[in-house]
């Protein structure tokens, strides 16, 4: 199951990822986390130690790797460079692991269509791809706010698509944009997570805001998520409320989903 984390900026994506992943990999998944924000915080939120990651460099920033895979300088342009760069060993060789979960910090992705046609994309695309189409993990993508980079390149392969929301209206607006372009993308399956909500009343500003959309589930607003936030540990560590929902969001994806 490939899975991709999206949503307007600061709903609960990274938080949600997080969370996700850690319950998952208690559970006897092989998790991949894969941090696609240029903004990387994942680890974080993940709780892993900062002593495991001195020195993990995010791969968009390993200049030399890119050049040694690709043939060309990281942001080269009008000369020959492999578009085919071998990949398949750069998730082990450049995640960290942390209570049965790998994180592999991409860095950034491509924007779809776009972006430029130089080595350091060429990379992360074979990579992007690697991930959701060769391997036989669970992958959980946090991905960037912005829907610039949802194109077929980054989201071939992706089974599901989950949107974080909180209850208001520019996080619904996002996330029929985002429904739309599911769609489009052909990615078969989309869900809502609604987050931050302090009442009955936000649960239902998001259900009936988006009454087309399927839900997994709530996550209550806690002021502990934030305090974690604060002191750069997982939430999923110190707050039982966030451990709670996820559960409930797990066992109504292996429901809705039977090959979960
Ligand atoms: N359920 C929640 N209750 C309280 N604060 C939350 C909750 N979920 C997320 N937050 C806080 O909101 C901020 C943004 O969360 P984050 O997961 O980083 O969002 P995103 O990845 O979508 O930008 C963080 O400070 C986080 O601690
Ligand atoms: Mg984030």
């Amino acid at each position: 199951m490939k899975i991709a984390i999206s949503g307007k900026g600061g709903v609960g994506k990274t938080t949600l990822a997080g969370a996700l992943a850690r319950y998952l990999a208690e559970n006897g998944k092989r998790i991949l986390a894969i941090d696609a924000d240029a903004d990387s915080n994942l680890a974080s939120a993940l709780g892993v130690p900062k002593d495991k990651l001195e020195g993990l460099t995010p791969i968009a920033e390993m200049n030399n790797l890119i050049e040694e895979r690709t043939g060309a300088k990281k942001g080269s342009f009008g000369i020959f460079f492999k578009l085919n760069p071998k990949v398949d060993d750069l998730p082990e060789r450049f995640s960290v692991d942390h209570k049965g979960v790998k994180l592999l910090i991409l860095g950034s992705v491509p924007q779809a269509g776009g972006g430029c046609f130089c080595p350091e994309n060429v990379l992360l695309k074979g990579l992007i791809r690697h991930l959701f189409l060769q391997r036989d993990d669970t992958v959980i993508v946090d991905m960037e706010a912005g829907l610039e980079h949802l194109g077929r390149g980054s989201t071939k392969g992706m089974d599901l698509f989950i949107v974080v929301v909180e209850p208001g209206q520019r996080s619904l607006q996002t996330a029929r944009h985002i429904k739309k372009l599911a769609y489009d993308l052909g990615i078969p399956k989309i869900f809502i997570v609604g987050n931050k909500v302090a009442s009955e009343k936000d649960q239902r500003i998001i259900t009936e805001g988006l009454s087309d959309m399927e839900l997994l589930g709530f996550i209550p607003f806690d002021s502990q998520i934030m305090d974690a936030d604060r002191d750069g540990v997982s939430p999923y560590d110190i707050n039982s409320s966030l451990k709670e929902a996820i559960k409930e969001i797990a066992n109504n994806m292996e429901k809705k989903i039977p090959s979960f």
